[in-house]
Protein backbone atom coordinates (compact mmCIF):
# COMPACT_ATOMS: atom_id res chain seq x y z
CA UNK A 1 0.00 0.00 0.00
CA UNK A 2 3.05 2.63 0.89
CA UNK A 3 4.27 2.09 -2.37
CA UNK A 4 1.18 2.14 -3.98
CA UNK A 5 1.01 5.64 -2.45
CA UNK A 6 4.57 7.06 -2.72
CA UNK A 7 4.42 6.13 -6.50
CA UNK A 8 1.15 8.55 -7.21
CA UNK A 9 3.02 11.02 -5.01
CA UNK A 10 6.15 10.83 -7.74
CA UNK A 11 4.25 11.11 -10.59
CA UNK A 12 1.91 13.72 -9.24
CA UNK A 13 4.62 15.84 -8.53
CA UNK A 14 6.06 14.70 -11.99
CA UNK A 15 3.35 16.30 -13.36
CA UNK A 16 3.12 19.34 -12.21
CA UNK A 17 6.46 20.59 -13.64
CA UNK A 18 5.01 20.93 -17.19
CA UNK A 19 7.56 20.74 -19.88
CA UNK A 20 11.00 19.26 -19.00
CA UNK A 21 14.18 21.06 -20.34
CA UNK A 22 16.03 18.85 -22.68
CA UNK A 23 18.15 15.72 -21.80
CA UNK A 24 21.62 15.73 -21.72
CA UNK A 25 24.65 13.45 -21.68
CA UNK A 26 25.94 14.23 -17.83
CA UNK A 27 23.09 15.92 -16.02
CA UNK A 28 23.75 17.89 -12.66
CA UNK A 29 22.18 18.18 -9.25
CA UNK A 30 22.43 21.55 -7.91
CA UNK A 31 20.99 21.78 -4.21
CA UNK A 32 20.86 25.65 -2.64
CA UNK A 33 20.56 25.41 1.19
CA UNK A 34 19.51 28.92 3.32
CA UNK A 35 17.41 29.79 5.67
CA UNK A 36 13.88 31.30 4.64
CA UNK A 37 13.78 34.54 2.58
CA UNK A 38 17.66 34.55 2.51
CA UNK A 39 16.72 34.17 -1.82
CA UNK A 40 16.87 30.60 -2.52
CA UNK A 41 13.51 31.01 -5.35
CA UNK A 42 15.22 34.28 -6.77
CA UNK A 43 19.28 32.57 -7.29
CA UNK A 44 17.02 29.22 -8.40
CA UNK A 45 14.93 32.05 -11.05
CA UNK A 46 18.23 33.09 -12.07
CA UNK A 47 20.33 30.13 -12.59
CA UNK A 48 16.88 28.36 -14.80
CA UNK A 49 17.78 31.99 -16.84
CA UNK A 50 21.16 30.56 -17.47
CA UNK A 51 20.90 26.79 -17.51
CA UNK A 52 18.33 24.85 -19.11
CA UNK A 53 17.33 22.86 -15.66
CA UNK A 54 13.93 21.78 -14.05
CA UNK A 55 13.28 23.81 -10.57
CA UNK A 56 12.23 21.30 -8.14
CA UNK A 57 11.09 23.89 -5.33
CA UNK A 58 9.84 22.07 -2.41
CA UNK A 59 7.40 24.66 -1.35
CA UNK A 60 5.37 24.49 -4.57
CA UNK A 61 5.72 20.80 -4.70
CA UNK A 62 4.14 20.75 -1.05
CA UNK A 63 1.07 22.23 -2.43
CA UNK A 64 0.63 19.82 -5.04
CA UNK A 65 0.81 17.07 -2.11
CA UNK A 66 -0.75 19.37 0.70
CA UNK A 67 -3.16 21.81 -1.05
CA UNK A 68 -3.29 23.14 2.75
CA UNK A 69 -0.21 22.34 3.90
CA UNK A 70 0.49 21.64 8.05
CA UNK A 71 4.12 21.57 8.11
CA UNK A 72 4.25 18.73 10.15
CA UNK A 73 7.06 15.94 9.99
CA UNK A 74 4.72 13.27 8.66
CA UNK A 75 3.73 15.91 5.57
CA UNK A 76 7.83 16.35 5.01
CA UNK A 77 8.59 13.43 5.45
CA UNK A 78 6.38 11.99 2.51
CA UNK A 79 7.33 15.00 0.67
CA UNK A 80 10.78 14.64 0.32
CA UNK A 81 10.61 11.05 -0.05
CA UNK A 82 8.53 11.96 -3.22
CA UNK A 83 11.02 14.40 -4.15
CA UNK A 84 13.93 12.12 -3.60
CA UNK A 85 12.28 9.37 -6.15
CA UNK A 86 11.64 12.50 -8.53
CA UNK A 87 15.32 13.77 -8.43
CA UNK A 88 16.30 10.22 -9.25
CA UNK A 89 13.70 9.59 -12.38
CA UNK A 90 14.51 13.45 -13.83
CA UNK A 91 18.59 12.48 -13.23
CA UNK A 92 18.09 9.10 -15.21
CA UNK A 93 16.62 10.88 -17.77
CA UNK A 94 19.31 13.32 -18.62
CA UNK A 95 17.25 15.92 -17.38
CA UNK A 96 19.50 19.41 -15.38
CA UNK A 97 18.00 19.72 -12.38
CA UNK A 98 17.95 22.37 -8.99
CA UNK A 99 16.49 21.40 -5.59
CA UNK A 100 14.84 24.85 -4.07
CA UNK A 101 14.86 23.89 -0.28
CA UNK A 102 15.75 25.02 3.10
CA UNK A 103 17.70 22.19 3.20
CA UNK A 104 19.28 22.80 6.71
CA UNK A 105 20.38 19.63 7.75
CA UNK A 106 22.82 17.63 6.84
CA UNK A 107 21.21 14.33 7.90
CA UNK A 108 18.93 15.47 5.00
CA UNK A 109 21.31 16.89 2.56
CA UNK A 110 23.24 13.01 3.30
CA UNK A 111 19.91 11.50 1.15
CA UNK A 112 20.87 14.22 -1.94
CA UNK A 113 24.46 13.44 -1.51
CA UNK A 114 23.99 9.46 -1.68
CA UNK A 115 21.76 10.05 -5.25
CA UNK A 116 24.61 11.77 -6.88
CA UNK A 117 26.95 9.52 -5.40
CA UNK A 118 24.99 6.29 -6.57
CA UNK A 119 24.39 7.63 -10.20
CA UNK A 120 27.45 9.18 -10.77
CA UNK A 121 26.10 12.91 -11.22
CA UNK A 122 27.96 15.80 -9.99
CA UNK A 123 26.60 17.83 -7.40
CA UNK A 124 27.03 21.54 -7.23
CA UNK A 125 26.08 23.07 -3.29
CA UNK A 126 25.60 26.41 -3.12
CA UNK A 127 24.29 27.71 0.35
CA UNK A 128 22.54 30.81 0.06
CA UNK A 129 22.41 33.99 2.62
CA UNK A 130 21.55 37.60 3.42
CA UNK A 131 22.24 39.77 6.25
CA UNK A 132 19.24 39.23 9.13
CA UNK A 133 18.22 43.16 9.10
CA UNK A 134 17.79 42.36 5.08
CA UNK A 135 15.80 38.83 5.12
CA UNK A 136 13.86 40.58 8.04
CA UNK A 137 12.76 43.39 5.68
CA UNK A 138 12.36 40.80 3.22
CA UNK A 139 10.30 38.94 4.72
CA UNK A 140 7.89 41.75 6.20
CA UNK A 141 7.73 42.98 2.30
CA UNK A 142 6.68 39.61 1.18
CA UNK A 143 3.86 39.16 4.35
CA UNK A 144 2.71 42.67 3.26
CA UNK A 145 2.25 41.65 -0.31
CA UNK A 146 0.21 38.49 0.52
CA UNK A 147 -3.26 38.92 2.13
CA UNK A 148 -4.31 36.51 5.00
CA UNK A 149 -0.86 35.14 5.48
CA UNK A 150 0.01 34.72 9.22
CA UNK A 151 3.11 36.52 10.96
CA UNK A 152 5.30 33.41 11.52
CA UNK A 153 7.64 33.94 8.71
CA UNK A 154 10.23 35.78 10.74
CA UNK A 155 8.99 33.73 13.73
CA UNK A 156 9.88 30.83 11.47
CA UNK A 157 12.89 31.96 10.38
CA UNK A 158 14.60 32.39 14.23
CA UNK A 159 13.55 28.99 14.75
CA UNK A 160 15.07 27.40 11.61
CA UNK A 161 18.03 29.25 12.42
CA UNK A 162 18.87 27.22 15.39
CA UNK A 163 18.40 24.06 13.31
CA UNK A 164 20.90 25.65 10.44
CA UNK A 165 24.21 23.01 10.37
CA UNK A 166 27.14 24.41 8.05
CA UNK A 167 27.75 21.83 4.87
CA UNK A 168 30.32 19.45 5.00
CA UNK A 169 31.16 19.61 1.16
CA UNK A 170 32.53 22.18 -1.15
CA UNK A 171 30.12 24.73 -1.88
CA UNK A 172 29.42 27.93 -2.99
CA UNK A 173 28.60 30.86 -0.89
CA UNK A 174 25.77 33.33 -2.40
CA UNK A 175 24.99 36.39 -1.02
CA UNK A 176 21.82 37.75 -2.42
CA UNK A 177 22.40 41.13 -1.25
CA UNK A 178 25.01 41.28 -3.33
CA UNK A 179 25.20 40.86 -6.91
CA UNK A 180 25.04 36.90 -7.55
CA UNK A 181 26.46 37.91 -11.14
CA UNK A 182 30.22 36.19 -10.45
CA UNK A 183 29.40 33.50 -8.31
CA UNK A 184 26.54 32.23 -11.12
CA UNK A 185 29.03 32.62 -13.72
CA UNK A 186 31.02 30.50 -11.90
CA UNK A 187 28.22 27.86 -11.11
CA UNK A 188 27.33 28.06 -15.28
CA UNK A 189 30.87 27.44 -15.43
CA UNK A 190 30.76 24.20 -13.23
CA UNK A 191 27.55 22.92 -14.46
CA UNK A 192 29.09 23.11 -17.97
CA UNK A 193 32.30 21.69 -17.76
N1 LIG B 1 18.92 39.67 -4.80
C1 LIG B 1 17.71 40.12 -4.52
N2 LIG B 1 17.38 41.37 -4.83
C2 LIG B 1 16.15 41.81 -4.53
N3 LIG B 1 15.17 41.11 -3.94
C3 LIG B 1 15.46 39.86 -3.61
C4 LIG B 1 16.73 39.28 -3.88
N4 LIG B 1 16.71 38.01 -3.45
C5 LIG B 1 15.49 37.79 -2.94
N5 LIG B 1 14.73 38.92 -3.04
C6 LIG B 1 13.34 39.06 -2.58
O1 LIG B 1 13.28 38.65 -1.22
C7 LIG B 1 12.14 37.85 -0.97
C8 LIG B 1 12.60 36.49 -0.47
O2 LIG B 1 13.35 35.85 -1.49
P1 LIG B 1 13.03 34.35 -1.89
O3 LIG B 1 13.85 34.04 -3.09
O4 LIG B 1 11.57 34.14 -1.97
O5 LIG B 1 13.64 33.60 -0.60
P2 LIG B 1 13.56 32.07 -0.21
O6 LIG B 1 13.18 31.31 -1.44
O7 LIG B 1 14.94 31.74 0.26
O8 LIG B 1 12.57 31.99 0.89
C9 LIG B 1 11.37 37.77 -2.28
O9 LIG B 1 10.33 38.71 -2.25
C10 LIG B 1 12.42 38.11 -3.33
O10 LIG B 1 11.85 38.72 -4.44
MG1 LIG C 1 11.59 30.05 -1.85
Amino acid sequence: MENVRSASDVDRLAESLGPLPEAVARPVLVVVSGLPGTGKSYFCGRLAERVPLAVLESDTLRKVLFPVPAYTADESFRLFQAIHHLIERLLKKGIHLVLDATNLSERHREYLYSIADRLGVKLVLAQVEAPPETVQARLRRRLEEREGRSDADWTVYEKMKESAEAIHRQHYVVDTSRDVTPVLDKIVKEIER
